[in-house]
């Protein structure tokens, strides 16, 4: 009971995990049928269908999307040296707490615009540079590749961001997405939900652990040195990030999304063969020292490890992959967010007092 598990918190439309069989369900479509085939407006305005008085069809959606970067852009000059020296989900979330609560589909293109700007003006900054305006002609994808990365947004790497984008946009109940109905059910609006959500998301052991899939990748370097490295990591009591799932008790299927999104992208990369042939060598061993150390377990690959190979190769640096996550995510919450305030319901459940009774008044 401490963590919720198999609570019912919520009836939804969105998203359906289906843990037993490693599926994911989003509004009516297998995530199968989504990413790799769909742009991430698409997926967005798949899970805002009905939760706004208006919601343009895709090119007017996106032509939206594209201005409410570049309002957001007027925001980016708040990025002072202090914030910019702080994890960058720290201070994706400070910028973020700088855009007026609403409840509006304005509001909430706004919101969505945010972390891809925001993350682009902490990435430049840390190098010193300043991040070129957005381009509103671009896709959401394009654009957020233009502004953060150095590589030029071809058509593989947007395809590869945007299969990545949808593959996260909505997970059910998952911590952070509780998190941000919680916070709409109080009616304190769209922003303050989404400040809810990503501050729910930043931990390790949610949004937080791509960025040490890469230093473990990093720390094993070849894949002889995986098995001893694995073991020693669980004697010294650590979890080995990118594994396991409270609802997944089978194969993560946002894992195989990712795993072919990246394999799409190693033609036009020389270096990321060799990557994703590590990659899979750490997640073969990794499978095997989990199986035979908690063989009453079934840990298995989860969405993590294969966005920290996608992300790498498409030049974002590891401390940034949560504010990648948060790109996407930041839908699945307005969502959620707004389906809870349609709900008119305040979320408020129960704890059980287990301190000591009053002494009695002498
Ligand atoms: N490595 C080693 N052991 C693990 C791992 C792991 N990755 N995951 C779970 N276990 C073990 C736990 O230590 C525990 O063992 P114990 O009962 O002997 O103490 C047992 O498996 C059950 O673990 P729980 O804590 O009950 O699993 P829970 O459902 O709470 O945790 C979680 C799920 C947090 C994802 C966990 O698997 C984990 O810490 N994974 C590593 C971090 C990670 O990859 N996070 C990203 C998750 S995906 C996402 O949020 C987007």
């Amino acid at each position: 009971m401490d963590g919720l598990d198999d609570v019912v918190a919520a009836d939804t439309v969105l998203s359906d995990v289906d843990g037993a069989n490693g599926r994911l369900v989003i509004r009516g479509f297998a995530l199968e049928e989504l990413a790799g085939h769909v742009g991430f407006e698409d997926a967005a305005r798949l899970l805002l269908d009905g939760m706004f008085d208006e919601l343009p069809e895709t090119p007017e959606f996106s032509r939206r999307l594209g201005l409410a970067r570049c309002e957001v852009f007027e925001q980016v000059a708040a990025l002072d040296a202090e914030l910019a020296s702080r994890p960058p989900v720290d201070a994706v979330r400070a910028l973020m707490a700088r855009l007026t609560d609403g409840d509006d589909l304005e509001c909430a293109l706004r919101l969505i615009a945010g972390p891809a700007v925001f993350t682009a003006t902490v990435i430049r900054a840390r190098r010193g540079e300043r991040l070129p305006p957005p381009d509103p002609a671009l896709s959401h994808a394009a654009d957020i590749l233009r502004m953060a990365t150095d590589a030029p947004p071809s058509a593989a790497r947007t395809a590869a961001l945007d299969a990545y984008l949808v593959t996260i946009v909505d997970h059910g109940l998952n911590a952070s997405t509780f998190a941000a109905r919680v916070a709409a059910s109080t009616l304190a609006g769209l922003t303050s939900a989404v400040l809810a959500g990503l501050s729910a998301l930043k931990g390790p052991l949610h949004g937080g652990a791509p960025g040490p899939v890469i230093e473990m990748l990093d720390d094993i370097g070849s894949a002889d040195r995986a098995a001893a490295w694995l073991d020693a990591a669980l004697d010294r009591g650590e979890r080995l990030m990118g594994f396991g799932h409270r609802i997944y008790r089978v194969r993560d299927p946002r894992a195989d999304a990712l795993k072919q999104a990246v394999r799409a992208l190693a033609a036009s990369s020389p270096q990321l063969p060799g990557r994703i042939a590590l990659a899979e060598a750490v997640e073969a061993a990794a499978l095997e020292v989990l199986r035979r150390r908690k063989p009453d377990r079934s840990l298995q690959t989860n969405v993590e490890f294969y966005t920290a190979v996608l992300l790498e190769a498409l030049g974002f640096p590891a401390d940034a992959f949560t504010c990648v996550f948060a790109m996407g995510r930041v839908a699945g919450w307005i969502a959620h967010a707004r389906e809870q305030v349609l709900s008119g319901r305040l979320i408020r459940p129960k704890s059980r007092y287990v301190g000591p009774t009053p002494r009695q008044a002498a």
